[in-house]
């Protein structure tokens, strides 16, 4: 992997800008390293719970020409669980973890730091893109500047970690709920989630395709939606983005960071180009530093902020 690609994010070094984004692998300690064998600078939990989550009855994840459609129903092994294979990577690996974390009030997100807290981990992230887990598709905790203050202070005040805020795209003001978190304490920011949600249809049995009948939107056909509220975020705080949604290419990666990403998240075109996607997104933003002459990550322009 090219020396270029070296960067910082929140104090750590990482070798490439490319993040495995939550609940893209499963949970496995080998599945995070199976990740950074193949090019990933940081990975990320799927989203745990206090409890153990089954998930949603299957099928829980749809391939269209667009993307993915999923409603995985935040299945996840439990905090406690989910700690010990994040330890157990860390004991074999310096790459940064980001763990993240889902919760419906302000009470559980604190039991679940204290967990973190006591673990290897280097991020916490905060999932607060779902509302809450009977009514996965309704209004996100994230759609209210005032909860999102709330729950990040009071996380804020014990976290022994960096605080990560991931935010949905289903909102009417990105960038008012961006400022909340950056001025309640968010060390950074993660966005987006997933779009949504949306339904397919099989016209031969002529019902929904997902079990769960709607599924949340990923992949190519978001990428537009992301790189506006990245830009939209970007103009409106000053702490770093972990930009995501559609990105398969070094182009689109270049294009997160232009928008005002600082690293980039590479999940569903881990499903539609492999794993070894990651490797080559790092070779074509080298590719493309070359040709325009950029010497290092740093110097990709960021677009003159709204
Ligand atoms: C199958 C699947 C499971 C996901 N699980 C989680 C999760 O547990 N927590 C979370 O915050 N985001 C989750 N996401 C959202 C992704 O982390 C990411 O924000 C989103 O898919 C957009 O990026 P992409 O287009 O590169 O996939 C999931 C996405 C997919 C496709």
């Amino acid at each position: 992997m090219s020396d270029k690609l070296k960067t910082k994010f929140l104090g750590k070094t990482i070798k490439s800008p490319l993040v495995l984004p939550a609940g893209i692998m499963d949970m496995s300690f080998s599945g995070l390293n199976y990740a950074v064998q193949n090019g990933a600078g940081i990975v990320t939990s799927k989203s745990l719970t206090l409890e153990p989550r089954m998930g949603h009855k299957g099928p829980v994840v749809a391939e269209f020409e667009g993307g993915l459609l999923n409603c995985m129903g935040l299945c996840n092994p439990g905090i406690e669980d989910g700690l010990a294979e994040i330890n157990q990577f860390k004991k074999h690996s310096d790459i940064p973890v980001i763990v993240s974390v889902f919760a419906t009030n302000i009470l559980d997100f604190l039991k679940l730091t204290k967990y973190v807290n006591k673990s290897k981990a280097d991020f916490l992230e905060l999932n607060l893109s779902c509302p809450n887990v009977f009514d996965e598709f309704g209004i996100p905790l994230s759609a209210s500047k005032e909860k999102v203050g709330e729950i990040i202070s009071a996380v804020k005040k014990i976290s022994k970690l960096p605080i990560i805020a991931k935010l949905s795209p289903n909102v009417y003001d990105i960038s008012e709920i961006a400022l909340s978190a950056e001025s309640a304490g968010a060390d950074a920011l993660c966005l987006i989630n997933t779009v949504g949600p949306g339904m397919l249809i099989d016209t031969k049995m002529v019902k929904p395709v997902l079990f769960n009948k709607f599924g949340g939107l990923s992949g190519p056909c978001i990428k537009p939606i992301a790189l506006k509220l990245i830009y939209q975020t970007y103009s409106a705080v000053n702490i770093p983005i972990i930009g995501m949604g559609g990105v398969k290419s070094g182009e689109d990666a270049v294009e997160m960071l232009m928008a005002g990403a600082t690293v980039i998240g590479v999940g569903t075109a881990v499903y539609c180009r492999g794993i070894e996607v990651f490797n080559k997104i790092n070779d074509e933003i080298t590719k493309f530093m070359k040709e325009e002459n950029y010497k290092k990550l740093s110097e990709i322009p960021k677009l003159k902020k709204l």
